[in-house]
């Protein structure tokens, strides 16, 4: 296609497209720096320290990918072989993480038809959940992405959800690469976000600055 010279393109990407300020550049530049092996570097052990505290979570573990977060989440908690773990049909860990939940963890991953607001009907869930453990695989684990696809989820409903998994005895974990998002967007503080969950992954590579 030849370029039209009287057409304007204006590039709205925004999210993983954005980079570091100088700032940003500066303290990364000037940290300090140690063996994590050891637990011996401070600037990790401040980040974790300071993370956990800001998602209400007992601790944290810097990795290097949100990917490898939600893997190691769903090992965490699916830690019997032939579990099954539910999540909204739309969701990253279902459709773009190479399936690892079953490729490395072992892991059924049970899509439930996500609402247009990134909910997925309760009835839907308990309707799939496991009884026969001689012949099923066994209920472990719910997933939420938040925000998905750009939604914030609605925190009435994550009300909802977290006493459904603690009745039926499920984990529950958020997906939480744009966890900032959510609660800019919504005004909640992110750990009343995650309140009743059991982990919650977000990412240091969105939206990051300019
Ligand atoms: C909702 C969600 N979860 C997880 C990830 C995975 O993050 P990473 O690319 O760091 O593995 C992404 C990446 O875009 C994402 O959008």
């Amino acid at each position: 296609m030849t370029p039209n010279k009287h057409v304007k393109i204006v590039d709205l990407r925004s999210d993983t497209l954005t980079k570091p300020t100088q700032k940003m550049r500066e303290a990364l530049s000037s940290a300090e720096v140690g063996d994590d092996v050891f637990c011996e570097d401070p600037t990790v052990k401040v980040l974790q320290e300071t993370t956990a505290k800001m998602v209400g979570m007992e601790d944290a573990l810097f990795v290097c990918s949100g990917t490898m977060g939600n893997l190691i989440a769903v090992m965490n908690h699916c830690n019997v072989r032939g579990s099954e773990a539910y999540c909204g049909d739309s969701a990253h860990i279902l459709l773009h993480e190479q399936s690892g939940a079953a490729q490395i963890a072992g892991v059924n991953l049970r899509p439930l038809r996500n609402n247009i607001d990134g909910t997925f009907d309760l009835c839907e869930l308990q309707s799939k959940l496991r009884h026969d453990r001689d012949h099923e695989p066994i209920s472990k684990l719910v997933l939420v992405e938040n925000t998905i696809n750009g939604k914030i989820v609605p925190q009435s409903w994550l009300k909802e959800l977290v006493p459904f998994c603690k009745k039926y005895n499920l984990k529950l974990h958020m997906d939480g690469a744009r966890l900032w998002n959510a609660s800019v967007g919504s005004g909640i503080p992110a750990k009343e976000i995650v309140s009743g969950f059991d982990s919650v992954t977000f990412c240091l590579s969105k939206g990051l600055g300019m």
